[in-house]
């Protein structure tokens, strides 16, 4: 039997992990995993260990939801002092990365006055030595400028920080990915590999294209027990949907959040993978509706919600390629995306506003993406425009309408476009929630919530219509669905803020004769 030709079970899920936190963008590029391991994750641990029963129940108090508490029984409290022992002592560099960058900043601020800026390197931690450039703005502000791809090839990288668990979606919300690290646990086949091994390619390849078990425990490295537990998440039946491909004409998919999935019979475009593997709720697309091949994976921007390792994994060997927005190359919250994902083994195609990616049938031109970042100065965020099956759609993901005429631009560039998706997370966590470990100086707790990671309010995506005159306007990236709760941690209720907004955009859409929609779950288009 053992020729036996397998496909990987539906619900199977994989946790990427980087010391046992879930990978994100802000935990695999290296120099803000540096600080967010400095200055966020050793600290969380350091105040779990003190009280875990605060964090327990911090975590599950509704209130306090997306907080950073570490949602792990206190019977369980030794193994996160061995996590953090090992952190501190396998890590070493990576800390010391992260010091260096603090004292490398406190430097510049007490030092580059507007002169020469030359005596300052050799003040400089040695950790940051080949690795920075100090350089002024015109206004004589001083910036270190990080040569991103030699970090990567720094001790402020490595792989060994990455392992993966392989587990079965439950349907049961996961602990929050910012906070809580995953610990080992009888239930999941824990594999001690990088992202980019190959032998995760071909596990993810056996959704669409059976092997044999023997061919993944071999490409996989696995051992007996390992082999065995694999052994349960494969089937000898496909559970692919009949209908992930079209015969003709045109089709748009909701997969929830800021996935879409846009189709001809030639080729398949997929917006910030987020999909569920629950192939049985019934009220969703999941993986098996995916189409085999996918010509251009698009991300808009790297926030936790639209980079999501835990999707594009499974992707792995079936993408053309992902395209991404270029970076500032070398601000400090600024990650370079394309780096990011090339170190893990993906297809990268890297681009600028109006940058065009040709794929079979069509073309996809990247136009601006404005704010949601809490006035950082972080340049790899880019909203699409696709033309395909006679269509054009725009996809806005979180970009707000804090300046709309940005968005004339993109009609006098592009033309009228047929479907506008809009993102409306108008009411966005604060500065410090997502960007804590990076800001070496504190800011009070009143200036962080003066900049907040927001879309656009209705005022702001009525005037993104107007400017954009679009036929239909779809409100999404929403994080409503129930399946996104360990990433998004949202509690919405209809007297929320944003939902309010989002009907009084509703209604502005239906005065004027546009057709509308607030995505949930699923939808689809058809022409
Ligand atoms: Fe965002
Ligand atoms: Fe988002």
């Amino acid at each position: 039997m053992t020729d036996e030709q397998f496909f990987l079970r539906s619900k199977v899920i994989i946790e990427p992990l980087v010391d046992r936190f879930i990978a994100q963008p802000h935990t695999v590029a290296p120099v803000q995993a540096s600080m967010n391991l400095a200055f966020l994750h050793v600290p969380l641990l350091e105040s779990y260990l003190q009280s875990p029963q605060v964090h327990v129940a911090a975590s599950n108090n509704p209130e306090l939801r997306g907080g950073y508490f570490i949602n792990i029984p206190e019977e369980r409290a030794e193994e996160v002092r061995d996590l953090l022992a090992t952190i501190k002592r396998d890590r070493a560099d990576m800390l010391r990365f992260a010091e260096a960058i603090a004292a490398g900043q406190e430097l510049l601020r007490a030092n580059a006055t507007g002169f020469d800026l030359t005596p300052l390197y050799p003040k400089l931690p040695p950790e940051l030595g080949g690795l920075v450039e100090l350089a002024y703005d015109t206004d004589n502000q001083a910036q270190m400028r990080f040569m991103e791809p030699l970090v990567y090839k720094s001790d402020a990288y490595t792989e060994a920080r990455q392992s993966v668990q392989l587990s079965f979606e439950t349907g049961i919300e996961r602990p929050f990915i910012l906070s809580t690290p995953r610990l080992t646990s009888p239930d999941v086949l824990e594999l001690d590999i990088p992202f980019r091994h190959e032998g995760l390619a071909e596990l993810f390849k056996t959704r669409v294209r059976p092997t044999t078990l023997n061919h993944l425990r071999d490409v996989l490295g696995l051992d007996d027990v390992q082999a065995k537990r694999l052994s349960g998440m494969l089937s000898t039946k496909p559970s692919l949907a009949p209908d992930r491909h079209i015969e003709a004409g045109g089709r748009i998919r909701y997969f929830g959040h800021a996935c879409l999935v846009l189709q001809t019979p030639q080729a398949a475009i997929v917006t910030d993978p987020f999909i569920s593997a629950d192939s049985t709720a019934g009220d969703r697309y999941t993986l098996d509706d995916l189409p085999d091949f996918i010509d251009l994976v698009l991300i808009t921007h790297g926030h936790q919600d639209h980079i999501v390792f835990e999707t594009l994994l499974q992707l792995q060997g079936r993408i053309g390629a992902i395209v991404v927005p270029r970076y500032s190359r070398g601000n400090l919250a600024d990650p370079s995306i394309a780096l990011m994902l090339k170190n893990q083994g993906f297809p990268v195609i890297e681009v600028d506003d109006f940058d065009e990616v040709e794929f079979p049938g069509g073309k996809v031109t990247a136009t601006p993406f404005l704010g949601e970042h809490c006035d950082l100065d972080i340049r790899a965020k880019s909203t699409y425009w696709a033309e395909l099956a006679g269509k054009k759609i725009f996809i806005g993901a979180d970009s707000s309408g804090i300046d709309p005429l940005l968005y004339r631009y993109v009609k006098g560039h592009l033309g009228k476009a047929d479907y506008a998706f809009l993102g409306m997370e108008c009411d966005g966590a604060p500065l410090t929630w997502l960007y804590q470990a990076l800001l070496t100086i504190p800011v009070t707790k009143k200036m962080s919530n003066s900049r907040k990671l927001s879309g656009s309010n209705a005022e702001q995506a009525a005037a993104i219509m107007t400017e954009l005159g679009a036929s239909e306007a779809y409100v999404y990236a929403m994080g409503e669905e129930d399946w996104l709760g360990h990433v998004m941690a949202t509690t919405y209720t209809e007297d929320t803020y944003q939902i309010k907004q989002i009907e009084e955009f509703m209604t502005w859409c239906a005065d004027r004769d546009i057709k509308a929609g607030h995505l949930f779950k699923q939808q689809e288009w058809r022409w």
